[in-house]
């Protein structure tokens, strides 16, 4: 019931990099290049360093498989906002993606539904893919509260219209770093319960959302969770850092 009986979505693996990174590690992202030649051809990939890397990552991967993405934007597209870019600013400096929502910027920067809903839109202005993250905390799971967590934010975070490009991403608060993961049976459930909201909200174009599964995705665990049905990629942290896992990650999708 659980296995999915073959993509319609074609894939996406995600590294996010987190706060990692300085001008040597393009060493790491050279190795990735090196073999991404060997991952499935029906897999998309994405590496989304720190915002100083964008641009010179971008160079380096322009004519390849590999994508390069932002981990946040704001949503006004330039004025007074002393620290912060926009996702224009993104898309010039040669990023297809931003990740909006994740779980560290919700806690640590307080951010609400409602800016990550204007963050997406930001993104779609700006011609990239948002990816938007979602997930209870491991308070709200013990209490049962898991889907209406996820539901909830999903209901403000995500815009009305056009689906095109969208991606949603579970990652369970208390999954992220961690070594924890959810059961096959847990993922299953909550992205069932994603991909069901999204076809009562949007209908057809709901078929087209891609949703990846977040939280402790290791080369030794990637196989059985992207296995699990509609389950349309994965957003890898730590384990996106090193080119060998990262790519043995990539292979789990053959
Ligand atoms: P992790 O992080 O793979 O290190 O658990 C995932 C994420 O925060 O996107």
């Amino acid at each position: 019931m659980i296995v999915s009986e073959g993509r319609t979505r074609i894939p996406l693996l995600a590294g996010n990099w987190k706060m990692n990174g300085l001008s040597a590690s393009s060493g790491e992202l050279s190795a990735m290049l090196a073999g991404a030649a060997g991952l499935p051809d029906r897999l998309d990939v994405l590496v989304c360093p720190p915002a100083t890397l964008i641009a010179p990552f971008a160079g380096l991967t322009q004519g390849t498989r590999l994508r390069i993405g932002g981990q946040d934007c704001h949503w006004e597209a330039s004025g007074a906002f002393t620290g912060d870019i926009s996702a224009e600013m993104l898309a010039d400096a040669g990023a297809k993606a931003v990740i909006v929502g994740h779980s560290e910027r919700r806690t640590d920067h307080n951010e609400t539904d409602d800016e990550v809903r204007r963050k997406v839109l930001a993104a779609r202005r700006a011609g990239i893919m948002p990816i938007v993250c979602v997930g209870e905390t491991h308070a709200q799971r013990e209490a049962g509260e898991a889907t209406k967590v996820v539901g909830s934010q999903l209901a403000g975070s995500l815009p009305d219209g056009d689906l095109m490009g969208l991606t949603v991403a579970y990652e369970p608060v208390w999954a992220i770093g961690t070594g924890l993961t959810p059961t096959t049976a847990d993922v299953a459930e909550m992205h069932g319960f994603i991909r069901t909201g999204l076809r009562q909200r949007f209908g057809a174009g709901a078929e087209s959302v891609r949703i990846l599964y977040g939280g402790s995705v290791k080369p030794n665990n990637a196989t059985e969770l992207m296995r699990v049905e509609d389950v349309d990629g994965a957003l890898v942290g730590g384990a996106s850092l090193k080119a060998t896992d990262f790519l043995a990650i990539g292979a789990a999708f053959d």
